[in-house]
């Protein structure tokens, strides 16, 4: 038995993978998009694609919000590039859009007891909450327990929306939190992309680009070697909780601090006497993680 998911992204080239990681070894039974990396409609076009190339054909693919609760999009084209799926050469998508609204989606899916994997900003989720649900767990990438990467101490999915973030975390739901700590660990070496080349399918080519792109941006931009592949860490959480190791800790989401707005105020030493509202990730058993990964490429 297979864990019943939500994939809630902004594709992206890391939640491509997560796309494919997540159809091929959980219950995947909606891919909502939001805005984040790119607009909505690039996001959405580009779960389209991903689920195209990769034969996804039996899982709906729902849009939700255009824009974050309280500010300015935000999207980070200098490292997805305009389309936000910048690299790879995709064919005309064959998968449709749903009909219905990421939220209506969600809310079928969610009449039963469902784990939502969160990869983009938490827009969409935060509206989900809004609704009747039976939502089991969140999974979420985003945050960190210390620096970040569009702000010093403030990561990309939480800095995109941190009002949403905070609903989130204030949910009272079972909250697990993969941040850079961890999703940094998980680095697409030159020989990650050796042995995804020697898969030798369209698929793996396609995968291949799509690193091989995040490799140029984020060696241009953050000066990594490797670039991290965070979302599908999140996702690889949910098939095998001892891929990664967690503590459960409070964390609350900077929103008006004058320099630290978005950042994930993580209580490592338990000083505050908050309560713990997440399991936050901060270890990755690195070799499994990219053996489950190159698995499913492959
Ligand atoms: C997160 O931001 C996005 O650019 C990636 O897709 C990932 O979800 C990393 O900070
Ligand atoms: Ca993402």
């Amino acid at each position: 038995m297979t864990t019943r998911v939500i994939l809630d992204c902004d594709p992206g080239h890391d939640d491509a993978l997560a796309i494919l990681l997540a159809a091929r070894r959980l219950d995947l039974r909606a891919i909502t998009t939001v805005a984040g990396n790119q607009t909505l409609a690039r996001t959405t076009l580009n779960a389209r694609r991903m689920c195209t190339v990769a034969g996804i054909t039996d899982v709906p693919v729902a849009a939700g919000a255009y824009r974050p609760l309280a500010q300015d999009p935000l999207h980070a084209e200098e490292i997805h590039g305009v389309s936000g799926l910048d690299g790879p050469d995709f064919p005309p998508p064959t998968v449709d859009v749903d009909p219905r609204t990421a939220f209506q989606l969600a809310s079928d899916v969610l009449r039963e007891p469902t784990t939502i994997i969160a990869t983009g900003p938490l827009t969409n989720v935060a509206a989900m909450l809004e609704s009747p649900h039976n939502i089991e767990r969140i999974v979420i990438m985003g945050g960190s327990t210390g620096h970040g990467n569009m702000a010093p101490l403030a990561e990309f999915n939480i800095l995109a929306d941190p009002e949403a973030a905070d609903l989130v975390f204030r949910s009272g739901l079972p909250i697990t939190m993969c941040g850079l700590d961890v999703t940094h660990q998980a680095l697409a070496t030159p020989q990650i992309l050796r042995r995804i080349t020697e898969i030798g399918t369209p698929l793996a080519q396609i995968c291949h680009d799509l690193l091989t792109y995040f490799t140029d941006t984020y060696r241009v931009h953050f000066g990594f070697e490797a670039p991290p592949v965070h979302d599908p860490v999140a996702v690889a959480a949910v098939i095998d909780p001892t891929l990664i190791s967690a503590r459960p800790l409070n964390v609350e989401i900077e929103l008006t601090g004058t320099h630290t707005r978005g950042a994930t105020v993580v209580d490592l030493d338990r000083v505050t006497g908050r309560k713990p509202n997440a399991l936050v990730a901060t270890g990755l058993d690195v070799d499994r993680f990219w053996d489950l990964m190159i698995g499913v490429i492959r």
